[in-house]
């Protein structure tokens, strides 16, 4: 793992969409794993501006989206397909054939999560996965106790997300309490997995997650396990890491950081 820590949440947010951009004009069929939430509003601006201003190519680009909840039409303004239309997929040159969220208003949620989990291997598998954190440690919706194998599931949300998103919605009655996600093991399955954590609030999280010991009550830990991957964090939320001089000295010094000081 490695943690690059940035001054602020707009400049660890510009690091995430540079990386993602470098990816994609190397690969331009990039399999590109998506997350929703509050931390993403920004990477995706940055990612929409690379495309105005620098022509950032994602014709050919083709995205899966960690989860979704149950029991939402995708035109509902708390759903994920919502958030990724309004955020992403309408302001960039995406074909919307290539973007994929599971779809939490099937019929039989159990086949929708197996024909995604298939989907993503007929797709070549995830290249880069990007991800936040929830305040309970979660990645996608993979709630406490996760099994750190699990694949594509319905979940039912802890007390803790509800608390989070719930304020994303007019009432808590509102908010449905499943959510179907990519499990810990599809995760794991990526070839990068990119991280972004800011704001205070993900300070202590953050640090169990990187620095703590290996466990499926904060399934974040689990990217612990993973070849390839990399925590942007901006200085608040990285306030609570042990080794913060450590990690800078990297990216200051490591040549494959040259590009992005
Ligand atoms: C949502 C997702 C979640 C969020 C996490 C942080 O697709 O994957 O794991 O990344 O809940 O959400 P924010 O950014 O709103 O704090």
């Amino acid at each position: 793992m490695e943690v690059i820590i940035q001054k602020d949440e707009d400049k660890a947010s510009l690091l995430v969409a540079r990386l993602i951009a470098k990816e994609l004009k190397a690969k331009p069929s990039l399999v590109l794993g998506l997350a929703t939430g509050r931390t993403m509003e920004r990477v995706y601006a940055k990612l929409v501006q690379l495309h105005r201003e620098e022509g950032l190519d994602f014709s050919l680009c083709r995205t899966f989206n960690l989860d979704e909840y149950v029991g939402l039409e995708s035109d509902h303004q708390g759903s994920y397909h919502f958030f990724m239309k309004q955020h992403l997929f309408s302001k960039i040159n995406i074909d919307p054939r290539n973007t994929h969220l599971p779809n939490g208003m099937a019929s039989d949620l159990a086949k929708e999560c197996e024909d995604y989990e298939r989907l993503i291997a007929d797709c070549g598998g995830i290249d880069l996965q990007l991800l936040g954190i929830g305040s309970d440690g979660h990645i996608g919706f993979n709630e406490p106790l996760s099994a750190l194998r699990s694949r594509t599931r319905e979940k039912a949300l802890a007390p803790a997300t509800i608390k989070q998103n719930g304020p994303l919605f007019e009432s808590l009655d509102q908010m449905p309490k499943r959510g179907l996600t990519m499990g810990v093991g599809t995760i794991q399955e990526s070839k990068h997995c990119l991280l972004l954590a800011t704001g205070k609030q993900k300070a202590a999280v953050l640090a169990r997650a990187v620095e703590g010991p290996i466990t499926s009550m904060i399934s974040a830990t689990a990217l612990q396990l993973h070849p390839h991957c990399c925590v942007v964090a901006d200085e608040a939320a990285a306030s609570k890491l042990q080794e913060q001089a450590y990690y800078r000295w990297i990216f200051e010094n490591e040549p494959e950081w040259d590009d992005f000081h």
